[in-house]
């Protein structure tokens, strides 16, 4: 057996804990999936939030939520602070960003792509992101750096990555979270020509879908939850592909947020590196079935199925997980 003490954290990273984020993370889309289509987010989210918290308080980490539901006042579980795993002083410290429903509305209402998520690495890795919006654009693998630029147009960054396909800017398929604030920038890929595939919640998977070109979405584009984008920074940092997030205030109380968590260059557009840095591994499980995974089943004789995916960004190792649960 390992001598886990002899292991750098990097090594413990993978060996240890690429198998058991797995396990966290089906925990929480098997209880979050009794409640799929009943209408209740609320009863949903605290099934995942409780069953993740129990999982992964049976794990020998030294952990702490960085990216959690929210601050200590507001949250009962998984607040931000809290210390998670049996290891405290001993094991490995670890950071820990996670949403264990990514999708409650889309859970509530039997939609497509909600997941269980979540993502570690070692300690001060992760941007601790204050529950604000972030405007979010990301590409998936095998284009020059930085060829996305949120400082630049709409059309400037989509003429760019269609060039570099060899497609016409008509023909780049953009994902883009369907609300009333994202008209203008649905005006814009209109006046292009472009696909926009229109999500109604869970922009984790939407960011995911352009690293996998069977989803053929080229482009994802539009604000969001900040945490959700550290989330899915992780992932792209595991598999590959740009992303570029800059927080977003709408009131002095979000700017104070931000100060609390050390974020002083309110304007900063971050990159990957930058919202997960070092070694990190991304977990998730499907809730429902959706473009990166197949949600929960329910077979006969109470057995289960859960179909998860996780990686490490150091070795880029991309597992694809599907269990059987009996109970
Ligand atoms: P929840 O699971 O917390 O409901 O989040 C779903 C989600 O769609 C995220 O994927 C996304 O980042 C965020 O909500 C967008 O926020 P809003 O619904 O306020 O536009």
């Amino acid at each position: 057996m390992t001598d886990q003490s002899q292991m750098p954290n990097s090594d413990l990273l993978d060996r240890v804990l690429v198998l058991e984020m797995v396990r966290v993370t089906e925990a929480a889309a098997i209880a979050a999936a009794k409640l799929i289509g009943r209408g209740d987010e609320d009863a949903a989210d605290a099934a995942a939030v409780e069953a993740m918290r129990a999982s992964l308080n049976k794990l020998y980490i030294d952990g702490t939520v960085v990216i959690g539901e929210g601050e200590r006042d507001e949250a009962p579980m998984l607040y931000i602070g809290e210390k998670v795993g049996t290891g405290e002083g001993k094991a490995p410290k670890i950071d820990i960003a996670l949403d264990p429903l990514e999708g409650t509305t889309i859970t509530a209402k039997a939609g497509p792509n909600a997941l269980a998520v979540l993502a570690i690495a070692e300690e001060g890795n992760l941007l601790n992101a204050p529950d604000v919006y972030m405007d979010k654009m990301a590409v998936g693998p095998g284009y020059s750096p930085d060829i996305i630029d949120l400082d630049k147009s709409v059309r400037e960054n989509v003429e760019a990555v269609a060039n570099e396909k060899g497609v016409s800017p008509a023909d780049i398929i953009v994902c883009v979270l369907d609300r009333p604030r994202h008209e203008k920038l649905i005006t814009e890929l209109r006046k292009i020509g472009c696909g926009i595939m229109l999500i109604p919640d869970g922009d984790v998977a939407g960011v995911i879908a352009t690293t996998d070109e069977d989803t053929t979405v080229d482009m994802y584009m539009g604000s969001g939850g900040a945490p959700e984008g550290v989330l899915a920074a992780a992932a792209l940092r595991c598999v590959g592909g740009q992303f570029k997030g800059r927080l977003l205030f709408r009131n002095d109380d979000e700017r104070a947020r931000a100060a609390k968590w050390g974020i002083e260059d309110l304007d900063k557009i971050y990159d990957l590196k930058e919202l997960a840095k070092g070694d990190c591994i991304f977990a998730a499980t499907g809730v429902t079935d959706g473009s990166l995974l197949d949600g929960v089943k329910k077979l006969r004789r109470g057995v289960m199925t859960t179909e998860s995916v996780v990686m490490r960004a150091s070795s880029g190792t991309v597992r694809w997980v599907k269990g059987e649960h009996r109970t």
